[in-house]
């Protein structure tokens, strides 16, 4: 078979004639170039600095993701997709020479399945327009991330985000049944299932799911909703030591079963500075501990589930478990301990300047990995700061790190030291934000050569001309 079946002839021409033809296909005020390109469109989240795409491309409909693509394709021009910009690894970020193929105008929620639980939406829709849509249609769109008010559904989709509550619902991958996708030669594929069960071959919509806009396009997408929870709980627990944060896991599993629906653990340190210096902030617990741990638990009866929740809480704590807790009285509180939780958004202004990793681990060795990397960062850089917390619960850590006064923050130093530990102690280098372009040069400490053939060859084979995020993950 011919490796480029249908990718458009190749037209040679000047940038002027590519924004010329793409004015001509999609409306004038659809293709920003120089002075008009938003500095928004510059940069995602991550540390990466900015850097101006050759263009900024903000179809309506996936007809125009479409012709967007077929143009570019016939100029051989690059193509990197954006949604909400707020990846942490630089998947979005624009290159140099490339187009910017925005999803910010893809907007809205299509149709809600009340038989089937599903939503029809387009890729640009916000996650919390999302999970509002769900609520008012009396049911629960479970991921949730701290971003939700700016990230794009699509974006969701195209990292596999993670978020707080995989733990009961999984990642952005458990919560889709169908997908339409523009190739990188501009072909659309619309498989929008509803079906819960569909083995009519390969499972296309895996291969977008989590490729971080290397494959395709996502453009709109069938959502699996669950029921709205009947009552939400939540208690934040100090432990004696990372054992008994283990035993509280399994005795939550065992105890809550599928109700539990967030499991946090937070280490001294990320503590004593979210309560100390993030301004709202503030502990519930007192005295220090070796480990903090916010239980969300998300029931269907109140007048069931909260006297069992209390009650499974009260033996934690006479089989000597816990150490204290608090029990959120009211929403106000679960929103006040997640507060305590989501307040490492607030590390930009608290620390500088510094890195965050989401690396993943098997959960029974998370605590011997916190110490290894603080010893290993203290050991270069005596006065080095780094907070763990995480989704423990899935065995994802994050790590924010910094060298407090360094004139340049030793980026690459103190990776390496985190990502030798990862790869020592049998993890990965991502358990949820994705590789993007900043995780890519320590991608085999966690994938072996084989799969990394593999993936090459599924990139070649679905976009053969390196047209589309050209240089992100692969
Ligand atoms: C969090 C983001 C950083 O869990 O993944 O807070
Ligand atoms: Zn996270």
């Amino acid at each position: 078979m011919d490796d480029e079946l249908c990718m458009p002839e190749r037209v040679d021409g000047s940038a002027q004639a590519l924004f010329a033809a793409l004015r001509e296909a999609l409306g004038t005020s659809t293709v920003l170039s120089g002075v008009d390109i938003p500095a928004r469109n510059e940069k995602d989240w991550s540390t990466l600095g900015p850097v101006q795409p050759l263009a900024v491309v903000r179809p309506t409909n996936t007809e125009g993701v479409a012709a967007a693509m077929r143009i570019c394709a016939q100029y051989g021009v690059p193509v990197v997709p954006q949604g909400g910009l707020t990846g942490l690894c630089g998947g979005a970020r624009p290159i140099e020479g490339a187009v910017a193929l925005s999803l910010e105008r893809m907007v809205g929620v299509e149709e809600i399945d009340t038989a089937s639980a599903t939503m029809t939406v387009k890729a640009g829709t916000p996650l919390q327009i999302v999970q509002q849509a769900a609520d008012e249609a009396g049911f629960f769109m479970p991921l949730d991330l701290g971003s939700r008010g700016s990230c794009a559904i699509g974006g969701n989709l195209s990292t596999n985000a993670g978020g707080n509550r995989v733990i009961r619902y999984g990642m952005a991958r458990e919560m889709v049944l169908g997908i339409e996708v523009v190739l990188p030669d501009g072909t659309v594929v619309t498989s929008l299932n509803k079906m819960l069960k569909n083995n009519a071959g390969y499972d296309l919509k895996h291969l977008f799911i989590g490729s971080e806009g290397t494959l395709g396009i996502i453009t709109r997408i069938v959502l699996r909703l669950s029921p709205k929870p009947g009552c939400t709980m939540a208690a934040l627990c100090a432990l004696g030591s990372y054992e008994k944060v283990v035993a509280l896991l399994n005795a939550a599993r065992r105890g809550l079963g599928p109700l539990l629906s967030a499991f946090e653990v937070m280490w001294p340190d990320y503590w004593r500075t979210v309560t100390q210096q993030v301004p709202g902030v503030s502990s519930p617990l007192s005295g220090e501990h070796a480990c903090y741990v916010l239980i969300e638990v998300q029931g269907m009866d109140e007048a069931f589930d909260v006297p069992r929740f209390d009650a499974w809480l009260e033996r934690q704590m006479e089989e000597g478990i816990l150490a204290d807790a608090a029990v959120a009285q009211s929403m106000a509180d679960v929103h006040a301990f997640w507060g305590v939780r989501d307040a490492c958004a607030e590390f930009p202004q608290v620390l500088g300047t510094h890195e965050a990793f989401d690396i993943g681990l098997p959960v029974a060795v998370m605590d011997q990995y916190v110490s290894a990397c603080l010893a290993a960062l203290r050991d270069k850089y005596a006065n080095a700061v780094a907070l763990f917390y995480g989704h423990i619960g899935d065995g994802n850590l994050h790590i924010v790190a910094c060298v407090p006064g360094a004139q340049i923050q030793p980026k690459e130093e103190i990776a390496a030291i985190v990502y030798a530990l990862v790869q020592q102690f049998g993890g990965t280098i991502s358990a949820e934000h994705g590789i993007g372009i900043s995780k890519k040069p320590w991608l085999s400490y966690t994938r072996s050569e084989p799969e990394l053939v593999l993936m090459r060859r599924v990139k070649d084979a679905l976009d053969p001309r390196n047209l589309l995020n050209p240089g992100k993950v692969v």
